[in-house]
């Protein structure tokens, strides 16, 4: 996978405050509910499962526990959060069947067809080569596969509007963002199927109100207690321009699915039921 060098740094403030925000073990919004809208359907009884950009583990052990795979596999750039992924992890009732993985940006380092499916959370939006990374995971999918995943993308084609560009400004963690279009093409282009989108820009328009909120008023004080003061409000004007590239439309969280086709498999060998 290929990431901006100096992109992505959540180790730190970061991990105390948007574990406040969205939950013990989550870097990204919506806790379990939308990490089971995202899989859902999905029958992953007995099968490896791949997360790109595990950040702190949360989500890799949440899989685990409610759907019986063989195992999940949790790979991210950051080594403190996958030291905390392996901490939190240890010794839990999951332990046994979830390991992580500290990779360098670029290919990812599994076999061709070692996974039955590939999750991603709020993480490829890191990644600019979109391209590279679905070829990359296509191969890795055994035939009849699912990617099912989770991006921030952009509404709009082209360079972005001054709003999103304060908005990236703020947040300072490389995002690269792409259309829904580009990433269609793209998956396309790999060779997946069945391609599907799932909007949820009005869902997280709502809920970033209520964060910033609580980061503004109920969290505060409790942030202030593991971070400092400039941290705070540095993260208070990303939600605040966060909040106007939501309302405009121009930043809209998306599901994926895509599947690899069902060559050489036998019948009833499916990830989907
Ligand atoms: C917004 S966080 C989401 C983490 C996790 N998926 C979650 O929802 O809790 C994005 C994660 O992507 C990781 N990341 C950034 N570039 C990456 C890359 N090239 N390959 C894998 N992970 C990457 C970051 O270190 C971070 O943990």
């Amino acid at each position: 996978m290929r990431a901006e060098p100096e992109g992505s740094g959540y180790a730190g403030g970061h991990l105390a405050l948007l574990q406040l925000i969205w939950g013990e073990g989550f870097l990204s919004p919506g806790g379990p509910a939308e990490v089971g809208l995202i899989l859902d359907g999905l029958d992953l009884a007995g099968r490896r499962v791949l997360d790109i950009g595990c950040g702190v583990g949360g989500i890799d052990r949440l899989i685990a526990q409610d759907h019986s795979v063989a195992e999940v596999v949790g790979i991210d750039v950051e080594a403190p959060l996958v030291d905390e992924a392996r901490r939190a992890t240890a010794g839990s009732a999951v332990a046994g069947k979830v390991r992580f993985e500290l990779v360098e940006p670029g290919p990812l380092p599994f076999a061709d067809a070692s996974f039955d499916a590939v999750f991603s959370k709020d993480s490829i939006l890191h990644v600019p080569d979109k391209q590279a990374l679905a070829r990359d995971i296509f191969r890795l999918l055994r035939p009849g596969g699912v990617f099912a995943a989770s991006d921030w993308m952009t509404g709009r084609e082209g360079p972005p509007t001054p709003q999103m560009q304060r908005y990236l400004d703020a947040e300072g963690l490389g995002f690269v963002m792409a259309t829904q279009a580009h990433y269609r093409t793209e998956l396309e282009a790999a060779g997946f199927v069945d391609i599907s989108f799932f909007d949820r820009n009005a869902w997280y328009r709502d809920l970033a109100r209520e964060e910033e909120a609580a980061l503004a008023g109920p969290l505060r004080e409790t942030i202030l207690a593991r971070t400092d003061e400039a941290f705070l409000d540095q993260q208070l004007d990303v939600w605040r321009t966060m909040r106007i590239v939501l309302d405009s439309g121009e930043l809209r969280p998306t599901h994926i699915r895509a599947v690899k086709p069902p060559t050489d498999v036998p019948e009833g060998d499916h990830v989907e039921p």
